[in-house]
Formats: C-alpha cells, structure tokens, sequence
C-alpha cells in the first residue's frame, strides 16, 4: 500500500527504505521486492544517459523517465529529482514541480540544498507540494564544494549541516536526505530534527536509507563510492548472456527448433512450390 506523506513524515523510528529507479522494470523490481519508497533521482544522468555529472540532466529527461517509473510501480510513493536549475526561482519551482506531479505522477519533489533552498521550499509547500530536502553532498554543485567529498568534517561544515537540516524542516520538508556526512554528524541531525534523515553514505543512525539501483546491483561501472554496496553482479551476469547469445548466433545453435516457429507444409508449398 502506498504511504501517505504524514505517515512517511512521522517515520522517525522505522528503518525506510528507498532505491532509486529509472524505468518500468527497475521500478517494478522495487516494488515487488517491497521498497517503501521509489526516487527518481537525477543520477539518472550517470548511471543510465552516461553523463559525466547529474548537470545536464534536463526536466524533459526527468519527466520521461519518471512517467515510466511511474508505470511499473503505481502503488509506490515516488518521489523525482528536480534537476539542476530547475528550481532557480520560486516560479520556475513551481511549474516545474507541477510538471513533475501533474504529467508524471509524482508523490513529491526532491531538491538539494541548504539555506538557499529554503525560498523554494517554502513556496513548494505553500502550493501543496511534498519536498524531500537534500543536504551534506549536493552532486547538482558539486564542483562548488571541492568534488564528490565527505561533507560536515570540521567544525563550520557540521555546523552548517545541522543549521540547513533545521531550517529545511522549519520550511516544511517532510524528510531530508543526508549524502556524505559522518555518521556521528547524521546521527546528531536526526536526532535533532522531527522529520525523517535518509542516508547515504551517512552511517547507520538516519531514519532511512537510499542507494543507487545502478551502483546496488552492480550496473555501473564509473565509479563505486565506499558506501554503495553491492548486493548482486548484474552487470557481470548481463556480460555473459550477451556474450552467450553472440556465440550461439555465431555458431548455428540460436535459434534451434524450441525458439523458431513452424507451418504446415502443404501452405508453404501451394505459396512456393517445391
Ligand atoms: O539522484 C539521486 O539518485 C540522489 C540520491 C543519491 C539520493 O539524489
């Protein structure tokens, strides 16, 4: 059964889970395996469009893919990404959440950023729109914090994170994501917020936990970041059978009589003679 954002926002015991998802089938393999919660998250740009970074990552992407996560998994709470500078006004915010709720069925918005988010959120929640928050690592502006790093290391960045974790639930979040923080620093934010934290790569105290499908079941090969688990070699098992399939085309052995389809002789013969 679909969760509902109050209960979702009063998750602060559970353990929720959450996997990212581009596709129908990889949203319908999330919801049959009994995820609480489908993001459609803009490292679509990575793991599936083969960009460098979630930068060029466009609403139209986001849309396309989110509508068919949506398909395969109609009773799951979806939450999709807004990409980079989708929301760098409160009016582009809202069009383009409405986009994303009205055309793709989304359940909710997610947006990275701290104090500079707030405005939007604001304004997101204002006109009835769930937004998860994001904070700690922000891979839309990644360049502008130094690279793919831990965040909230030293006294001013854990500081700050506990600041923006505050001011994102004072905006009205019902839950935040925490990428790349200590796990101290995110047991100390998720303590201190009412709202729940969502890791990854944030240790185990947070609320809940999200992965990237991609990285979790072995798909994506530009680089695995220490926290990202692997939970199956999907990639090495799609290799083989590719590579199975090659050989038996080129050897003869596919298709054999099990996968080929036969006719009655006498039609064949009244249409071709012999
Ligand atoms: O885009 C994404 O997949 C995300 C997760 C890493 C939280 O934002």
């Amino acid at each position: 059964m679909k969760r509902t954002v109050l209960e979702l926002r009063q998750s602060k015991s559970g353990r929720l889970v959450m996997l990212t998802a581009y596709d129908f089938p990889g949203a319908k393999l999330a919801a049959e395996a009994g995820v609480d919660l489908i993001l459609v998250g803009d490292s679509l740009g990575m793991v599936v469009l083969g960009y460098e970074s979630t930068v060029p990552v466009t609403m139209e992407d986001m849309l396309h893919h989110a509508k068919a996560a949506r398909r395969g998994a109609p009773d799951i709470f979806l939450t999709v990404d807004m990409p980079f500078m989708s929301y760098a006004s409160n009016e582009q915010a809202l069009a383009n959440a409405a986009r994303l709720m009205k055309e793709a069925g989304a359940d909710s918005v997610k947006l990275e950023g701290g104090l500079e988010a707030v405005p939007a959120v604001e304004a997101l929640v204002r006109a009835g729109v769930p937004v998860l928050g994001h904070i700690g690592l922000t891979p839309q502006t990644a360049s502008a914090l130094g690279g793919y790093k831990l965040q909230g290391r030293d006294e001013a960045g854990a500081r700050r994170l506990l600041e923006e974790a505050s001011a994102l639930e004072r905006a009205g979040c019902w839950g935040i994501v925490l990428e790349m923080v200590p796990a101290p620093l995110a047991r100390a934010i998720t303590e201190s917020i009412a709202i729940p934290t969502i890791g990854i790569g944030a240790g185990p105290h947070c609320d809940g936990q999200v992965l990237v499908f991609h990285d979790m079941v072995g798909l994506f090969s530009g680089f695995t970041p220490k926290f990202a688990k692997r939970y199956a070699e999907a990639g090495a098992l799609i290799r083989e059978a590719i590579a199975c399939y090659a050989a038996e085309v080129r050897d003869g052995r596919y298709p054999d009589a099990a996968h080929s389809f036969d006719m009655h002789d006498e039609v064949l013969k009244r249409v071709y003679g012999g």
